[in-house]
């Protein structure tokens, strides 16, 4: 019985430790690097937010399609539904090949072909994410950015409107969603989305190109911003 019950653990033992060492010795500070690949869509450590993809904080052994508050594609929900966690050996076969990893999920995102590159990437997530508790969507969010944000989310923007407006902001922010250095807009949760902007407004965050463009807004205008950019998926 007691060697039936072992044999398995130590047969699983065997297989992970010669995947780490089989591909040579993995380098987490190269990881961090490789992460520039994901940060557009995805924060992670202390008080990561949401952003076009989930938040990463403490994404070992989370459930796929797990994070209350973000819209997920159905099908990496009922994958999660089905019992698929994250761990060093998914999330190494996810960001491989994004597409044919889970059919219909929606993270945009063209894969890496490297196995030492996703075995770096994935060493260096599973530090940081160990050891730093998921805060609140814009915890850093000042009070003042907190109310002028509710009264927006209030509104009942109108995405036409919206999508008039978005001219001015697309010759930046990709409709694509693809992010080559500038962040991606598509698919934000719309909560995350009406406080960035009046983050900049305020300059809670400090970035003049992004501050100009939405100092002259009025809140109809956010609004209608935030149901056009919110309502799209990316592709
Ligand atoms: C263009 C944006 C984008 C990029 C770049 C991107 N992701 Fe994602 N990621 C997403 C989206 C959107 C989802 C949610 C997919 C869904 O709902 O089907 C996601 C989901 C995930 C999940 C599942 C999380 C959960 O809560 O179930 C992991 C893990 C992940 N991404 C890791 C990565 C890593 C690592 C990289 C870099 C190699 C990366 N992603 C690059 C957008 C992106
Ligand atoms: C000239 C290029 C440019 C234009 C035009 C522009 N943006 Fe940006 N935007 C940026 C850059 C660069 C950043 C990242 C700034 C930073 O580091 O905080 C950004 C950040 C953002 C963010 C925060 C994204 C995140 O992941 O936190 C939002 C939301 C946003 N922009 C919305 C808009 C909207 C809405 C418009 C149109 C009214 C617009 N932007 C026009 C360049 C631009």
């Amino acid at each position: 019985m007691q060697i039936e019950a072992t044999a398995p653990i130590s047969a699983i033992l065997l297989f992970l430790s010669s995947m780490t060492v089989g591909a040579q010795e993995v380098d987490p500070i190269r990881g961090e690097k490789l992460f520039k690949a994901c940060s557009n869509c995805h924060e992670v450590g202390e008080g990561a937010k949401n952003k076009v993809g989930p938040h990463l904080d403490g994404v070992f052994g989370r459930t796929a399609g797990s994070i209350d508050g973000f819209k997920y594609s159905s099908a990496l929900k009922r994958a999660g539904e089905e019992g698929l966690t994250w761990s060093a050996e998914s999330i190494d076969a996810y960001i491989e090949k994004p597409r044919d990893f889970v059919k219909g999920n929606r993270m945009s995102y063209r894969g890496m072909e490297k196995a030492q590159d996703r075995s770096d990437l994935v060493a260096w997530l599973e530090r940081i994410s160990l050891n730093s508790p998921s805060a609140d969507i814009n915890a850093e969010s000042t009070s003042e950015v907190v109310g002028f944000a509710a009264a927006v989310l209030e509104m009942d923007g109108d995405p036409d409107y919206g999508e008039y407006l978005s001219g001015d902001c697309v010759t930046c922010h990709q409709i694509s969603g693809q992010a080559d250095g500038i962040p991606s807009i598509i698919g934000l949760p719309k909560e995350y989305f009406v406080r960035s902007l009046f983050e900049y407004k305020t300059n809670v965050r400090q970035n003049e190109v992004m501050k100009n463009r939405v100092v002259n807004l009025s809140n109809e205008e956010i609004a209608a911003l935030a149901a056009y950019f919110t309502g799209i998926q990316p592709q």
